[in-house]
């Protein structure tokens, strides 16, 4: 086998930080950061339609349908790419978003969104999965702070945040060896020293070494 990389996935609730913290935790290992949805041309206009508070709410299939296919064009024409020249991959988002926002959150079948999200991505999974466990109350103060950038997701209401949280928790308690959760409610380098050591003790030093 010739050099792969290693991906590592942020993932949490809006609010959490987790798009701060996939900045940091890139800078540290040396890359630039990529997010979900809406990395690639193609993904960007996905974006628009799924987030667009003017557009009419998408049916659930839909927005699962069009994460996947951002998350297609995502894995194509970025991750697979970077991994198979040995780089790391650091993604604000990756396929646990959509098992919790449309599976927990929306209430579509998890094995259907498993069998969707592993089709779209080709199997590539996150080698490591990095949940910013914050409550919902404060995630939700802190989303409320930058009122400008609200978006269709974020006006989905409390219940919904709660499920995606409890769904988010239940995957990374599910399965340690893909997840691991870090308490995100410190201050933003307390989190960023939490993370940094969650990733080297699950794959060691990036190329190059930590930054
Ligand atoms: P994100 O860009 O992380 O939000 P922000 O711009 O506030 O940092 O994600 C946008 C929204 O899309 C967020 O509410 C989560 C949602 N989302 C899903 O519902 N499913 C998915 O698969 C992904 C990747 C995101």
């Amino acid at each position: 086998m010739g050099a792969t990389g290693r991906l590592v996935a942020l993932e949490g609730i809006d609010g959490c930080g987790k798009t701060t913290q996939a900045r940091l935790l890139a800078e540290a290992v040396g890359v630039e950061p990529t997010a979900e949805p809406g990395a690639t041309p193609v993904g960007g206009a996905l974006r628009r339609v799924l987030l667009d508070p003017a557009l009419p709410e998408l049916v659930p299939r839909t927005e699962a349908l069009l994460m996947a296919a951002d998350r297609a064009e995502h894995v194509a024409r970025v991750i697979a790419p970077a991994l198979q020249a040995g780089a790391w991959v650091v993604t604000d988002r990756y396929s646990g978003s959509t098992l919790a926002y449309q599976g927990h959150g929306r209430g579509l079948g998890l094995d259907d969104l498993s069998w969707l999200v592993a089709w779209a991505t080709g199997g590539i999974q996150a080698d490591l999965s990095v949940l910013v466990a914050v409550d919902v109350d404060t995630a939700l103060a802190r989303a409320a702070a930058r009122v400008a950038t609200v978006d269709r997701m974020e006006r989905l209401g409390v219940d919904f945040q709660r499920r995606v949280a409890a769904g988010f928790a239940a995957m990374a308690a599910a399965d340690p060896e893909r997840w691991v959760a870090v308490d995100g409610t410190g201050t933003v380098p307390e989190v960023a020293a939490a993370v940094r050591t969650a990733v080297a003790d699950r794959l060691g030093d990036p190329p190059g070494g930590w930054r």
